[in-house]
This record gives C-alpha cells, sequence and structure tokens, in this order.
C-alpha cells in the first residue's frame, strides 16, 4: 500500500485540515453567531492545535435558508460574519502563521434570490433562463420522477412562466445549469475572484450532483422496491467530472492551490464513483472526501477494510483522506460510543486520523469530544429538522457552540448563542483541557505535533502489519531512514503483540501511562489502548 513520497512539504497532503463551521466556532460582536472576527479572536488556539489549513464553511452573502448553502453573492461575505476587510485580515493573519485558507463553494446550485435567479425567472427569453435547469410539465406533471435530497419532488412550478424548475435540495436552493456555457463562464469568474485574493482551495459541495442526464431520464426504483429512488440521472453524470478537470487547469494556473469534493454516495465504503473525481490523480481533484470510516461500527477488521479498499482503489498519483464527522452528521465521539468508553474510542479513532497516509480533515470541537445536543423544537434552525421533526430533528445537534470554557454561554459569545450550547459545556471545554496532560485536547495536540514532525507520519508508506485480528490495528509508516509503527487496540481487554526480527521499538507516544519506553520481541496493549513507536537501532 502505497510508496514512499519523496516530494517535499505540500501543505494539503502533509498538514491537518481544521473545519470550521463559522457560524458557531466564536462570536465577536455579542449577537450569538460566529463570526470572522470571533475566529481572528481565537486564532492563537489554531496555531496551537498545529493544524495546517482551515476549510470555511460557507461565509458568503446568503438569506440562510441552509445556513450559507445557498449564496446570493459569491462576491461579499454575509454580513452577520463581517465584512471584505475581516475576511482579508484573517487571509493575512492565516498566512502569516502558516496556515492556509479553504473557502466552502457551492457549485450545485445559488440562492432563489440570487440575481441570477432573479432574471433567469423573469420570462421564458431572458439572457440567463437557461442558467438554471427548466422544464415543461410531461403528460400534466413534473417533468421526472428526480427526488430533492431533502425530501419531496426536485421540481417546483413557476407560476408566472408556466415551467418547473430543478431543485436537487431546497426550493429555495435551485440547481444551475453547467451545460450552459455562459454561466460555466460567470462561474469560473466568481472562482478566479477569490483565487486573485489569494484563498488556497476550495472544498465543494455536492460535486457530483452538478451535471444532470441530458435527456432527463426518469431514475430508476431501487431493485427491491424502497420507496425511494436510485440518482442514477440526476447525479454523477460523467460530464460533472469533465468540470472539474477544467476546474483543476483553472487552479494550476495559480500556485499551490487545492480542490476537495464532497462526493457522498451511498453505500458507505463504495468508493468507486469517488474515485473517479479524483482523474488521474493530478488532472481532477486534489482531495475527495471518503466517508467510509464514518459508517463503521466500531470493529477493527471494519476500519481495515475501509483502509485497504480505498488505498488499493486509489489511482497511482492521487492521495487518501480522512474524516470522522462533519456538519451533516453525527458527532464522531457520540457515534463511536455505541456501546459505551466514548472517551477511549474517540483517542484510538484520532490516531488512526491522524497518522495514515492521508489528509486528516478535524471538524470542530472534535478535539475536545463535543458531542450532540439534543434540541428542542423550538430551537430547531435546519430546515431539515423542521421538516421531518419528529422522525429525524435535523443537523443542528452537531453544529452546537464550540465550548471554550465554563463561564456563561461557554465563553462562545456574551448573549444566547443561535443554537444551543450543549450542556455539558461547563466539563467539556478549551479551557478546563488546555492544560490538562491526559485530555482529550492534549492528545490531538501531541497526535498533531508528531505529524508535523516525523515525516514517516506525514509523507510515509503504509503497510498493515495487523488487519484486525483479534480486534488490534498495527501499521508502519516508513519515510527513508525512519520508521514508525502505530499500534490500536480496539478492545475493552489487553492484548500482546509480537514483534518480529529482534528490533527494538522506543515508544514516542501512548494513550496509557508505561514505565517501559522501548518494546523488544512484543507490545503488551491495555484495553483501548493506542501507541505510536519509533524504530531504534
Ligand atoms: C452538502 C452540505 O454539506 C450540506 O450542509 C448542504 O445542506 C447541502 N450540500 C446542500 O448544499
Amino acid at each position: 500500500m502505497g510508496e514512499v513520497n519523496k516530494e517535499d512539504y505540500i501543505w494539503w497532503k502533509h498538514g491537518v485540515v481544521y473545519h470550521l463551521y463559522v457560524r458557531s466556532f466564536n462570536d465577536n460582536n455579542n449577537d450569538g453567531i460566529g463570526d470572522l472576527q470571533g475566529i481572528i479572536q481565537r486564532f492563537d488556539y489554531l496555531v496551537q492545535l498545529g493544524i495546517k489549513a482551515i476549510w470555511l464553511s460557507p461565509i458568503y452573502a446568503s438569506p440562510m435558508k441552509d445556513y450559507g448553502y445557498d449564496i446570493v453573492n459569491y462576491r461579499a461575505i454575509d454580513p452577520s460574519y463581517g465584512t471584505m476587510e475581516d475576511f482579508k485580515e484573517l487571509l493575512a493573519l492565516a498566512h502569516a502563521n502558516g496556515i492556509k485558507i479553504v473557502m466552502d463553494m457551492v457549485m450545485n446550485h445559488t440562492s432563489n434570490e440570487h440575481p441570477w435567479f432573479v432574471e433567469s425567472s423573469a420570462s421564458l427569453d431572458n439572457p440567463k433562463r437557461d442558467w438554471y435547469i427548466w422544464k415543461n410539465k410531461r403528460n400534466g406533471k413534473v417533468p421526472t420522477n428526480w427526488r430533492s435530497a431533502f425530501g419531496g419532488s426536485a421540481w417546483e412550478w413557476d407560476e408566472s412562466t408556466q415551467q418547473y424548475y430543478l431543485h436537487s435540495f431546497l426550493k429555495d436552493q435551485p440547481d444551475l445549469n453547467w451545460r450552459n456555457k455562459d454561466l460555466h463562464n460567470a462561474f469560473f469568474e466568481e472562482i478566479r475572484f477569490w483565487l486573485d485574493l489569494g484563498v488556497d482551495g476550495f472544498r465543494l459541495d455536492v460535486i457530483n450532483y452538478i451535471v444532470k442526464d441530458e435527456k432527463f431520464r426518469d431514475n430508476p426504483f431501487i431493485k427491491w422496491g424502497r420507496p425511494t429512488k436510485d440518482r442514477l440521472y440526476s447525479r454523477n453524470r460523467g460530464s460533472s467530472i469533465k468540470i472539474v478537470r477544467k476546474l483543476r487547469q483553472l487552479l494550476d494556473t495559480y500556485e499551490d492551490k487545492m480542490l476537495v469534493g464532497e462526493i457522498y454516495t451511498p453505500p458507505p465504503g463504495n468508493n468507486a464513483t469517488v474515485i473517479n473525481y479524483l482523474g488521474e490523480g493530478d488532472n481532477a481533484l486534489h482531495l475527495a472526501f471518503d466517508f467510509s470510516l464514518i459508517f463503521r461500527f466500531w470493529n477493527a477488521k471494519k476500519y481495515y477494510k475501509c483502509i485497504e479498499t480505498w488505498e488499493n482503489n486509489l489511482p497511482e498519483k492521487a492521495w487518501p483522506s480522512y474524516v470522522l464527522s462533519n456538519h451533516d452528521l453525527l458527532r464522531s465521539y457520540n457515534r463511536l460510543g455505541i456501546g459505551r468508553n466514548k472517551a477511549e474510542k474517540a483517542r484510538i479513532a484520532s490516531i488512526l486520523l491522524i497518522t495514515l497516509r492521508g489528509t486528516p480533515f478535524i471538524y470542530y470541537g472534535e478535539e475536545i469530544g463535543m458531542q450532540n445536543q439534543k434540541i428542542r423544537r423550538k430551537h430547531i434552525k435546519d430546515p431539515l429538522g423542521k421538516k421531518y421533526w419528529p422522525f429525524f430533528s435535523g443537523r443542528d445537534k452537531s453544529r452546537t457552540p464550540m465550548q471554550w470554557s465554563a463561564e456563561d454561554y461557554g465563553g462562545f459569545s456574551s448573549v444566547k448563542s443561535w443554537l444551543p450550547i450543549n450542556r455539558n459545556f461547563y466539563r467539556v471545554n478549551v479551557e478546563v483541557q488546555e492544560n490538562e496532560r491526559n485530555s482529550l485536547l492534549s492528545h490531538y495536540r501531541t497526535l498533531i505535533i508528531l505529524r508535523n514532525n516525523y515525516k514517516a507520519i506525514s509523507h510515509g508508506s503504509l503497510n498493515f502489519l495487523q488487519q484486525g485480528e483479534n480486534g488490534v490495528l498495527g501499521y508502519t509508516r516508513i519515510y527513508e531512514e525512519q520508521e514508525i509503527y502505530i499500534v490500536l487496540n480496539f478492545n475493552n481487554s489487553k492484548r500482546t503483540i509480537s514483534i518480529p526480527n529482534d528490533e527494538s521499538w522506543q515508544i514516542l507516544y501512548t494513550t496509557h501511562l508505561h514505565e517501559e519506553k522501548t518494546c523488544q520481541d512484543f507490545i503488551e496493549l491495555d484495553k483501548y489502548e493506542g501507541m505510536i513507536l519509533l524504530k531504534i537501532e
């Protein structure tokens, strides 16, 4: 698995990326909403964490129907987050600290309040009519059976022009027509705007949705007759990849930029589609999220399978990435904790995340063990939660304010926050964990320091010695003369691993306390123990 990588340091490969949900990170102007000045205020925290890039959730002007994934002006900062001056200040501060800024770019749809859509819906012959996807009725009904990812038909009737428009998400998020050359060019100019400003890359929202079937065929029913329809014709069309390749060409005219794509295709673990978007490894996306670990039960063998599949299917020049959670899913701390021992499992999972061959993405608050917060109906903000309550309470539970301290409002704000803070903030917070040697935060910091200091971890080859037998994962990372061995005990009981060939390994880090600092012949692992070892002569 994976050749030794001799390239020099490449931020998006070797560094750790922090996924920062701006609305919930830190509120500087005390309106209950996180903002850019709030990030600036807490920037030292990010520097100390050792991360090398920040992915900002969307901060563009937006009516916030889908909290920024409905953009009304791609070149403006939403006033609730600050101003363009604030953004420039943040960018300069980040760059001065060797940290890159990755913007969230939504290419599939705009807000229905975007001037392009306002024009497009004005009349059938408006020059921008074809910038969105409009269709006549078919047999008096919707043009296709396509479903919105958020439920219901993906078509919305427009009374004034007597046609339907397509929306793969909310009806307030009409889909753009990427087959239209003018739209294509206009959109690339929006992206160029940010590149010229100096941003370092983009996380591409639902990038596999952007082009639809040219013939607008109905999606087939899933075989065993479930009510939902497969999205065969409404996403993953080959032409989406062509656009990604064009975008890559644009980025390559600048220096050191990066594209990471969200390609969410159930069933998890089926990464063939995802991998397509990486092209030959150097001419499409730089990175694509692999969500498969997120959907695995706590089982070393199953985790191994995910990693093996990902590694074996990647094009030679491509590079993996790993993630445990994001703003659409449950907090990893809760998910891993099914069957208890949350704290221990969180540590094992984070060692895996940060020491595998590939780029780790940390979701804000994961480093202090933030948990899902149950949101009462009256506090629900997510449109999905509003629509599906009580069957699904939405995604707010993993978007609650960052827990900075035990002060009022968790140090996030001095007023009530836009979403309720998790009730455990007085005990789970940065301030408490900052100076505690055994805290989860100290653990994350140490792991990131190790990754930053040992090229074997950031650059090295990957070879599994323990593939999950007896609930243990063990793998080496090798770069030139440096050899690192990582062993992770997924069990609630001790395990012993034998070391072949009279090798000696020095413990660089362990989740548990040990008197013995070197291991020979065998390694003894306590329950849920994770160790990082360095080979010594
Ligand atoms: C994926 C984003 O992660 C999610 O938050 C958003 O609702 C949809 N795309 C629509 O943009």
